[in-house]
């Protein structure tokens, strides 16, 4: 639906970008003309799918734990020796696991904090300072999640991506002066390989609140990838300091109390 040749030129940096949402997300920008650069922490998984997204357009591949600054520094200096710019940064990569507050460790709450809040922290700053600042231009579309009513049974991840739509804010209003862009992108439930990581229980939860979704579905990396591409291209260019959610309307219906309910149960 978008014009092929939207994101010729540009180059797109999609963290988690091997599976799921995030290779979805490679898959539209390579569709679109842009070169994309996939990395997580995975390196064959990285491997397999840029072989695959490379059928379609120009995909490199490099491995970067976003908990890691060396690592980040690393793959931003990869970047500027190899392609020489950034245009556009999608911070995709990101988990969490489901756990009753009150059972959660420090250690658990610590590294699903440290992943999807810090993790986005230190790869927006990264990508700014080395590209997006000196070159005066620059788009940044985080994914997050459904956390506008809370979300028990994932209280970390929930105060991890209310920190980066917080963030998304800030940074807004901070780089507007450097014409940098930064949105975020809230998806519901979307049918993924990353569904598949959590216990069988959640597993057959999820399906049945599939029905429940007022828009009875779940929602799908397409989805996720459309909204995407509005943000990171002009067709959005007076849109900065946002998040769109992108979730069938759960937002806003549905019990949130459902999943720590079930969880609740079984500890
Ligand atoms: N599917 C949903 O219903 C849903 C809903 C709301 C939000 N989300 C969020 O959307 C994003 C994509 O989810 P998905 O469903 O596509 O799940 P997924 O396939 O598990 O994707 C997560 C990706 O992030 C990478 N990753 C995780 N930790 C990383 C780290 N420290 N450094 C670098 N890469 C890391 C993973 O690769 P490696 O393990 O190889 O590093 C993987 O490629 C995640 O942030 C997820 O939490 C998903």
């Amino acid at each position: 639906m978008y014009s092929k040749g939207l994101f010729k030129g540009e180059v797109i940096l999609v963290t988690g970008g091997g599976t799921g949402i995030g290779y979805g997300i490679a898959e539209l920008f390579i569709e679109l003309g842009g070169s994309v650069i996939i990395t997580s922490r995975d390196e064959s998984n990285l491997e397999k799918s840029s072989k695959e997204l490379s059928k379609n357009g120009e995909c490199y591949y490099k491995v970067c734990d976003i908990r890691k600054t060396e690592t980040i520094e690393d793959l931003i200096n990869w970047i500027d020796k190899k392609i020489g710019k950034l245009d556009i940064l999608v911070n995709n990569a990101g988990g969490q696991f489901p756990a009753p507050a009150e059972v959660m460790s420090q250690k658990g709450w610590s590294a699903v904090i440290n992943n999807n809040l810090n993790g986005t922290f230190n790869m927006c700053h990264s990508s700014a300072n080395k590209f997006f600042i000196p070159q005066k231009e620059g788009n940044i579309v985080n994914i997050t999640a459904n956390v506008l009513r809370g979300f028990p049974g994932m209280a970390h991840t929930g105060a991890a991506r209310a920190g980066v739509e917080n963030l998304t804010k800030t940074l807004g209003q901070e780089w507007a002066q450097y014409n940098i862009r930064i949105n975020s992108v809230a998806p519901g439930i979307i049918s993924t390989s990353g569904l598949n990581s959590y216990p069988e229980v959640i597993k057959s939860f999820f399906k049945n609140i599939e029905k429940k979704n007022l828009m009875n579905r779940f929602g799908t990396p397409k989805d996720i990838a459309n909204a995407v591409i509005f943000l990171a291209s002009p067709l959005s260019s007076y849109i900065s300091g946002v998040t769109i959610p992108v979730d069938g309307l759960d937002h806003l219906s549905g019990d949130r109390m459902e999943l720590f309910n079930l969880i609740k149960k079984l500890i």
